[in-house]
């Protein structure tokens, strides 16, 4: 392996819940029914895939146009609340972890769906610890496609199949799998068996495995 490539939301830092709450404050200003358990579906799925789960619950059918609207609404909820995170919200032994990997040679990059994950590594001070960011920006299917993985590698100029992917999403791990990279699981994805290694949390991966 030559390259660890991390999902950001639920494996570096946690903004869970301002999604969470974002979403939770449009939903309920269109009268849709929206709980934990909806938005745990959300995991790893880009924006407008997002709201179409959410929409499952509507009482009629929206529009493309009044979609857009609904997600920019959304994204300015929660962009209001991002303003609000530190790098308090990276969780105990990320930050020791990508030095671990970079001491040992390895490059590294994010590979997140968010549109919002440059600005957020940046928000955090975390962009001097990656070779590369590849987010919702540079892709046009989100996970489980696996364009947002091979993009990653593309920018690190390192063989997928050379590549490690971190991931707290059913979805990501599936889209690690079919870039044919090594997927390992942590957070909510713990227990999902397609991966190839499974820990609790970023804090808990076996050094040993690099
Ligand atoms: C992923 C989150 O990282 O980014 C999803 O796990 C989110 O929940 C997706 O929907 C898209 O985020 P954004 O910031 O582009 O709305
Ligand atoms: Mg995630």
């Amino acid at each position: 392996m030559k390259a660890v490539i991390f999902d950001l939301d639920g494996v570096i830092l946690s903004t869970d819940d301002y999604h969470y709450q974002a979403w939770k404050k449009m939903a309920d200003e269109e009268g849709v029914y929206f709980d934990r358990k909806i938005n745990n579906r959300l995991r790893g799925v880009s924006r407008m895939e997002s709201l179409n789960i959410i929409l499952e619950k509507a009482q009629r059918e929206y529009g493309l146009k009044e979609k857009h609207v609904l997600c920019e609404r959304k994204n300015g909820y929660y962009r209001k609340l991002l303003n609000h995170i530190t790098s308090k919200a990276i969780f105990t032994g990320a930050i020791d972890f990508i030095e671990f990997l970079k001491n040992k040679g390895y490059k590294v990059a994010i590979g997140s769906s968010s549109k919002n994950a440059t600005f957020i590594v940046k928000r955090v001070g975390l962009e001097i610890l990656f070779d590369a960011i590849s987010d919702g920006n540079n892709i046009i299917k989100s996970k489980p496609d696996p364009e947002v993985f091979i993009k990653a590698a593309e920018m690190l100029k390192i063989d997928p199949k050379d590549c490690v992917v971190v991931e707290d999403a059913k979805a990501g791990i599936d889209a690690g799998n079919r870039a044919k990279m090594k997927t390992i699981a942590v957070g909510e994805a713990v227990n999902y068996k397609k991966a190839d290694y499974s820990f609790s949390d970023i804090n808990k991966i076996d050094k040993n495995l690099f």
